[in-house]
């Protein structure tokens, strides 16, 4: 089945359920990813540019643990920003950036070759909910997994657990997994972070729906939806959802939805983790050897997992 059969049968069922749910992977349409990059930069979301601290403050420790050269594949790539920095760290001969948005990823890593002109970069359009086929005569050895910004917090735990069991199935011995996870910390400050002032987020959440509606040719009108976002502290996780502000009937080829005014669709968890629970999942996965980095006020990790 293509892309977009699978895409639309996953969506069109998202949406029957009880609650109903559509996956946070069809954020990132070409909107989605921009408004994503603006998310980044709010003052509010503190992930991006802590994570790029740690990177800064404890880069000299990760290069003298992996080694420079090798192949750095990472996932999520999209505007390859964080990819700069760490190949500026480590130079590796080759990059392979992962990303679903095929248009971002394009331009990004067009970006990027003309960056770094003896880097090989390779762009590769995959979805990491499902299996990736890494391109073709790919080295084996001497590859570290980038995952950044602590997009595993996405996935829900078991996921989370599946996901990094592949990353592992993906190196060798010699290999890495460099990822960044987001850390347990005061609720309101991660309130803040998934519903900024200036509304980034509410669009970004938003636009989900204008994205669903190209994808399965459904009705929805985002006007009459609004963004919620709450911290769940029994399941250390901010969940956004959007919420009908009144009684309304969405509907695509084959199939409708009532909402009562009220109903919310959940479209994002965003998982945070204790170091200690989550060098226990590396284990689980496959990763024996596990250290950590963080900023001074520990709300960011950078973890380098080895098998
Ligand atoms: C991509 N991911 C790690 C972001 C997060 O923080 O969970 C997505 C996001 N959702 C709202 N703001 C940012």
């Amino acid at each position: 089945m293509d892309r977009s059969s699978t895409d639309r049968q996953e969506i069109c069922a998202g949406l029957l359920q009880l609650p109903a749910r559509i996956a946070p992977k069809y954020f990132y349409d070409v909107r989605g990813s921009a408004l994503f990059e603006e998310i980044t930069r709010l003052p509010e979301y503190y992930p991006t540019r802590t994570e790029a601290a740690v990177m800064q403050a404890h880069g000299a420790d990760i290069l003298q643990k992996v080694g420079a050269g090798g192949t750095v594949i990472e996932f999520g790539a999209g505007s390859c920003e964080k990819a700069r920095g760490l190949c500026r760290l480590l130079r590796p001969q080759r990059f392979v950036a992962v990303d679903i948005s095929a248009e971002f990823l394009h331009e990004s890593v067009a970006r990027l070759r003309g960056e770094f002109p003896g880097l090989e970069v390779l762009p590769l359009v995959a979805d990491l909910g499902r299996v990736v086929e890494l391109p073709a005569g790919l080295p084996r050895e001497r590859r570290l997994l980038f995952y950044p910004g602590s997009s595993i917090g996405n996935f829900d735990p078991p996921q989370a657990l599946e996901l990094l069991t592949r990353f592992r199935g993906l190196m060798a011995a010699d290999g890495a997994l460099l990822i960044g996870i987001d850390l347990v910390k005061d609720i309101a400050v991660l309130e803040a972070a998934y519903d900024d002032a200036a509304g980034v987020t509410a669009a970004f959440n938003l636009n989900v729906l204008d994205h669903v509606n190209r994808l399965i040719g459904s009705d929805f009108e985002p006007a009459g939806w609004r963004h919620v976002a709450f911290y769940n502290v029994a399941a250390s996780r901010i969940e956004m959802h959007l919420e009908a502000l009144a009684a309304t009937r969405v509907s695509w080829p084959g199939g409708e939805r009532r909402f009562a005014a009220g109903e919310r669709i959940h479209t994002e968890n965003s998982y945070k983790y204790r170091l200690a629970e989550f060098f226990a999942l590396l284990a689980r996965a496959g990763f024996s050897r596990s250290d950590a980095w963080t900023d001074p006020r520990d709300w960011f990790a950078a973890v380098l997992a080895r098998p």
